[in-house]
């Protein structure tokens, strides 16, 4: 279960998946009735929710699973399976087997960001940002650790007003002390993107 919700929670919100969440475990209630699915019958389940690699990988995890028996228990094991990157492998690994690993996404780069008023900008400010992260994971529930930074990123350390007055670590936030939370990360400015055009051509007939 973790497994599905963390495929199906990348790039999107929990909203946005909830009720595929509740759609893909009526009808395939484990990892081998997934498995012993048709993939056009996974991949119709998966329409609406987009980055449609994510379902192919979730049917090729599936069977790739079901074949060696049980899920493997083992960050470097979870990263040999289709469809999960270091993050997810991270989450996982957290969540279902409370592995004190910190699971780093979007949300929670935000969150070290402010609590250490790290002004350097992403992407270079990656690497000080995870090993910040994973210096604050608990040896004990580090799950509920990983699901809370998660939460605290998406529902009060948002991106451009933070709840701040509502946030459990005001205190310790040294963004917040020193006014910038808000303004924090900082991303380096992206090389404007080209636009490129083209003619497209097609033939059409009477039949
Ligand atoms: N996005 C990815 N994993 C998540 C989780 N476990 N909870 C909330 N949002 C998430």
């Amino acid at each position: 279960l973790v497994w599905l919700s963390e495929i199906m929670l990348q790039q999107t919100t929990v909203a946005a998946v909830k009720d595929y969440f509740i759609k893909f475990v009526s009808r395939w209630p484990d990892i081998s009735a997934l498995a012993a699915a048709e993939r056009e019958d996974v991949m119709r389940a998966w329409a609406g929710l987009g980055y449609y690699a994510r379902a192919r990988n979730l049917h090729a995890c599936a069977q790739v699973v079901a074949a060696r028996g049980r899920f493997p228990d083992t960050i470097e094991g979870l990263l040999e399976l289709p469809g999960v990157g270091p993050y997810t492998a991270a989450a996982i690994g957290a969540i279902a087997f409370d592995f004190p690993v910190a699971a780093v996404d979007g949300n929670v780069e935000r969150v070290v960001s402010r609590m250490f008023a790290i002004e350097e900008p992403l992407p270079q400010s990656k690497p000080r940002i995870r090993e910040l992260a994973q210096g604050l994971v608990p040896s004990l529930r580090a799950g509920d650790f990983a699901q809370a930074m998660m939460d605290l990123g998406a529902t009060i350390c948002t991106p451009k007003a933070p709840a701040c007055g509502n946030c459990p670590w005001t205190e310790d936030c040294v963004g917040r002390a020193a006014g910038i939370a808000a303004t924090l990360p900082r991303k380096a400015t992206k090389k404007a993107i080209p636009t490129r055009r083209g003619y497209v051509y097609w033939l059409e007939r009477e039949d």
